[in-house]
């Protein structure tokens, strides 16, 4: 796709990858882009590069507009290879650049690719560059999300360049926000911002209301945000700005999602009355088998709701693989304001279900115990006990979510 001016003199020179599904175990279902913008100023400064994979793409929409040998500056925001493993064959086609990044960045590139020929410069929280029309002033995000991470602010723009924050991982040939709701809807759009705050930036709830807080502080005044992924806000930033705060804040819909996954079905068929008990007391609930589903996607909707159940088989004492995995990635993910429990069946021994509850309490989750467990396959009353157990824990998520 063509280069796309954002700003007078500013374009979007990224590349869209159609194709990926696997972004490092991220299932990325509607593919997603890398984006990356050139300032086409006195100085022409180019901000991030892409994957390897599109550095001649990128390449290709900066000679649209300026032979790449012009460029004077190049802005690294982020090291992780998906926006910067592209430096290489870039850096080849702007041999004197100066390389703007952080110092953590600059750590990083180093041990990324042999830097020894081209000139870096580090820069601090609030450092300015003055490109001629504009001013970049380059604002550190330490572990938002990897411990290099800034963005960049072009203030006579009112454009923030945000890395990977506000970001989607959506493959379009829209390339703002407008253009996509026209085409699609806002709540597919809504959809993919939950689904990459849920899998990239769960853990970093705090620190995002903070730099938030700070930018506020700042009085930096913003009309257009433009990520390294997915569209550009230019209709509303402010919406996507409200989105982070009330994620980070704790925001979630008053309904329960079961993440199970079975033997031979016994865990399965006790979802159903759990599932009906949930819904008798009036809250939704969804149930996703987690062999039948990307772990992205019971990330996205374990964060979308306020209540999760577990669901695990006992097999040699503990828990089924499939849900193993999943708790042990979500106790990485530092989930909160969010309540749990957990039920299954076993033959001889349990255990598995008593390890689910060990987990989620590590996490910190609030839990409403005891869960149910069933001898190899549920009786009548042992249904009975399962739909009882998922109108308890309705009652205790509608009480829970009340706080919020
Ligand atoms: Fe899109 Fe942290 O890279």
């Amino acid at each position: 796709m063509k280069p796309v001016e954002i700003k007078p003199d500013i374009f979007w020179v990224g590349a869209i990858d159609w194709g990926i599904r696997d972004f490092h175990g991220y299932i990325t279902q509607n593919g997603t882009t890398y984006n990356n913008y050139l300032i086409n100023d006195k100085q022409v400064t180019l901000v991030d590069t892409v994957k390897h994979d599109f550095d001649m793409v990128t390449i290709g929409n900066i000679r649209r507009i300026v032979d790449p040998s012009k460029v004077t500056n190049l802005v690294i925001n982020h090291i992780e290879p998906d926006h910067a493993s592209g430096i290489g064959t870039v850096m080849k086609y702007m041999p004197d650049a100066t390389i703007y990044i952080s110092e953590k960045g600059k750590k990083g590139l180093d041990r990324y690719c042999d830097t020894s020929r081209w000139t870096m410069k580090v820069v601090k929280n609030g450092d300015t560059l003055n490109t001629g029309r504009y001013t970049l002033t380059f604002l550190e995000t330490p572990m938002l999300h990897w411990p290099d991470s800034m963005v960049t602010y072009v203030k006579e723009a009112k454009l923030l360049i945000s890395q990977d924050a506000f970001g989607q991982h959506i493959a379009t040939s829209s390339r703002f926000d407008d253009e996509f709701t026209e085409c699609h809807s806002e709540f597919e759009l809504n959809d993919a911002v939950v689904d990459y705050y849920a899998n990239i930036l769960m853990p970093f709830g705090q620190l995002i209301k903070s730099k938030i807080e700070e930018i506020v502080r700042l009085g930096i005044e913003i009309d257009m945000i433009a990520p390294d992924h997915g569209i550009i806000w230019r209709k509303d930033p402010g919406k996507i700005i409200r989105m982070y705060l009330d994620m980070a804040g704790g925001k979630a819909e008053q309904q329960v999602v079961i993440i199970y996954d079975t033997m031979w079905h016994s865990t399965e068929l006790m979802t159903i009355p759990i599932m009906k008990g949930i819904k008798d007391e009036g809250v939704d609930c969804k149930v996703i088998k987690l062999r039948a589903t990307p772990m992205s996607v019971a990330i996205k909707e374990f964060w979308r709701s306020r209540g999760c159940l577990v669901g695990t088989p006992t097999i040699n004492n503990v828990m089924f693989p499939s849900v193993s995995e999943f708790l042990h990635h979500l106790g990485g993910l530092r989930p909160k304001n969010r309540i749990a429990g957990a039920f299954g069946s076993f033959g001889w021994g349990g255990g598995a279900v008593k390890e689910a509850y060990e987990l989620l309490k590590h996490m910190g989750l609030e839990v409403v115990e005891p869960g149910v467990q069933v001898l190899y396959k549920p009786s009548v009353d042992d249904e009975n006990q399962c739909y009882e157990f998922g109108r308890t824990f309705a009652q205790r998520v509608k009480e829970y979510n009340a706080k919020f």
